[in-house]
């Protein structure tokens, strides 16, 4: 949420700082901004709208060379997408700049404090506040690192801060708490971003910074402190993919070519952590074998599409393990005062380990004594370094906002983790764990497989661009997979979307099927328990008997279900549990189709951004 780049070094700052831009333009696409130091001043421009429009203005009145810069893309919280409440803010004697991802909570106070100073607020946002803070901090300090420090202990909330001073102009001071920011280290050069992929052309190296941190940032150097302002110990890390993958590679969106990556981010996400006998060897979960034996329930928390990652994990985790599991959106779990004591087992999914729902919720399950252990595809991000352990999903870079390839290797990463707990606490014989791996490992093929077969439903989803509303329904882990279909329809489409447990159709719902619309069903294998099958086939006669059109997702060779598909998109066959890895594809595909009929951004859907660091 809001994409931040800053820029120290030999190069042309403000093409440097563009060019981040666009890479972090998913974060949030309302407005966008630069400033720069020219000539003893401030030079900043911003714009409502896409970076285009920032684009298209610094084209027609380009800024002056410099070395040093800041840019902000915005995802509007306080204050409407307006070129006035763009950023970066100006403080009110023109000496600092400010861009800022997160809510300044206390701005109310802090906005009256400065009215009596005589300070008038132009923008609506809870950011200008700190530029003016900072001004008058400074003009005191002498120093933008101190001022950034001290001002810093007079905010509440949640961010991420960057600051120029036009009497400094070689340098960026920048602060975190709650929000993302990393530093990439080059040779005479120095990066800020909100994530890697914005300085990733030109380092791999980068260091994460901890909470309450200050980095005073130019050419030759960075000194990070707390901050009191105490020097700190950084922890480096060199980022382990490179520029093409954050680039479209020859797709026209990032939401095909991250579809089209999912059977690569399967298969990477099972590697290195099968051993040669078949078992499973996760290094990773450092939290001790005998207390994993202790765990007396596991309690997911999560939200959006990892949510529903955790509810296809939970059918596995209580079949496989016999430990009772409860998934819980993550905004919704610290509110309820839920029960938690050590031997709770709390799993934690974040693609991008920063969003604020998750983290409270982790804290909180810490605070309360339970073990937190995060799944996540976002190396060093937050949820991780506050979790007990954690398991990297190795989806690569997801940069479109419709999550895909990080809902497939969530749920590879949760069902790694709950046969690991069915071996170490013998709920399972090796040689039954290694049956399920060997399911697992043939899972890439099989997303191949469909990835191969999916034109069909590309013309489908185009037939349906005027459906006034879509339905999905599922049973066992289809039920998750339904809701996902759903949630791919709302976000990406913009249509009246509803994914339900087929056998609760009746308790209500059916009142919504009228003549023609479209109800996708998500047919669980003949094979799995035959029962649900049969039942499935019964709903599908309940909805078409309303005038539903079906359009039904089911395996190779299941042709009792061919008479009651008015569509039928078939899958390779897979045991029950690994059905969703591949009953998922044709929905993301017909969500994106669809989108792409109706003419909209599919990688850039509107109100959305791509991690949520706010509550
Ligand atoms: O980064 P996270 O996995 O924590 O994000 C959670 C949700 O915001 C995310 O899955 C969201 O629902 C997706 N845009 C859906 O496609």
């Amino acid at each position: 949420m809001c994409g931040i780049v800053g820029y120290a070094g030999h190069r042309p700052a403000v093409d440097v700082v563009v060019g981040g831009l666009k890479r972090l333009e998913y974060r949030g696409y309302d407005s966008a901004g630069i400033a720069v130091v020219a000539d003893g001043a401030l030079d900043v421009r911003k714009k409502a709208g896409k970076l285009a429009n920032l684009q298209a203005m610094l084209e027609a009145d380009p800024m002056k060379d410099a070395s040093t810069g800041m840019g902000h893309t915005r995802w509007a919280t306080h204050g409407g997408p307006t070129d006035v409440n763009a950023h970066p803010h100006v403080s009110s004697r023109g000496r600092v700049a400010v861009i800022h991802n997160g809510i300044i909570e206390n701005f109310a106070e802090l906005t009256a404090e400065l009215a009596e100073q005589g300070v008038v607020m132009t923008s609506e946002t809870d950011t200008e506040v700190v530029a003016h803070l900072l001004e008058s901090t400074l003009e005191q300090a002498g120093d933008l690192a101190e001022a950034m420090r001290l001002a810093c202990q007079r905010l509440s909330g949640a961010f991420t801060l960057v600051a120029i001073d036009a009497q400094d102009p070689d340098r960026l001071v920048a602060a975190r708490r709650n929000s993302p920011l990393v530093v990439g280290i080059g040779d005479g050069e120095h990066f800020l971003a909100s994530d890697v992929s914005a300085f990733i052309d030109y380092t791999r190296d980068a260091i994460e910074l901890g909470q309450d941190q200050v980095v005073d940032l130019r050419a030759d150097g960075v000194v990070v402190t707390d901050f009191r302002g105490q020097p700190v110990e950084v922890t480096p890390f060199t980022v382990t993919w490179d520029a093409a993958a954050a680039e479209k590679g020859g797709y026209d969106l990032f939401m095909l070519k991250e579809i089209a990556e999912q059977p690569k981010a399967v298969a990477d996400t099972l590697l290195g952590r099968i051993a040669p006998d078949g078992l499973l060897r996760l290094d990773e979960i450092r939290i001790p074998v005998a207390e994993l034996r202790e765990v007396d329930k596991i309690v997911i928390v999560a939200c959006g599409t990892a949510y529903h990652a955790g509810m296809v994990a939970k059918y596995a985790i209580e079949h496989w393990c016999r430990i009772p599991c409860e998934v819980e959106l993550a905004s919704e779990f610290r509110y309820r005062d839920p029960i938690l004591t050590r031997r709770i087992l709390v799993i934690a999914i974040s693609q991008s380990g920063e969003t604020m729902d998750t983290l409270m919720a982790v804290r909180h399950a810490r605070e309360q004594g339970a073990r937190v252990l995060a799944i996540c595809n976002t190396n060093g991000s937050t949820i991780p370094r506050e979790s007990d352990a954690v398991l990297y999903t190795q989806a690569g870079p997801e940069i479109a906002v419709a999550s895909t390839k990080a809902f497939l290797t969530q749920i590879v990463a949760v069902y790694l983790v709950a046969l690991y707990l069915a071996q170490v606490r013998g709920n399972k014989f090796g040689d039954e764990v290694a049956a399920i791996v060997r399911q697992l490992a043939d899972m890439p093929h099989k997303v191949d497989l469909v990835l191969d077969t999916l034109e069909g439903v590309r013309a489908l989803a185009e037939q349906f661009a005027e459906a006034q509303s879509v339905l999905f329904i599922g049973r066992h882990v289809g039920y998750p997979v339904a809701l996902e279909g759903a949630l791919k329809l709302k976000e990406l489409a913009y249509m009246h979307a509803e994914g339900f447990a087929a056998g609760e159709l009746k308790h209500g719902p059916i009142a919504l099927i009228e003549e023609g619309i479209p109800v996708i069903v998500v047919v669980p294998p003949p094979l799995g328990r035959g029962v649900l099958h049969e039942k499935i086939i019964s709903n599908i006669q309940e909805v078409r008997a309303r005038g539903a059109v079906t359009i039904v997702i089911a395996e190779e060779g299941d042709e009792v279900v061919t008479p009651y598909a008015d569509h039928l998109i078939r899958v390779p066959a897979c045991p029950t549990l690994m059905q969703p890895l591949v009953s998922t594809v044709p929905l993301q595909v017909f969500a994106c189709a669809l989108a792409t009929a109706k003419g909209h951004d599919v990688d850039q859907p509107r109100n959305l951004a791509k991690s949520v660091t706010v509550e």
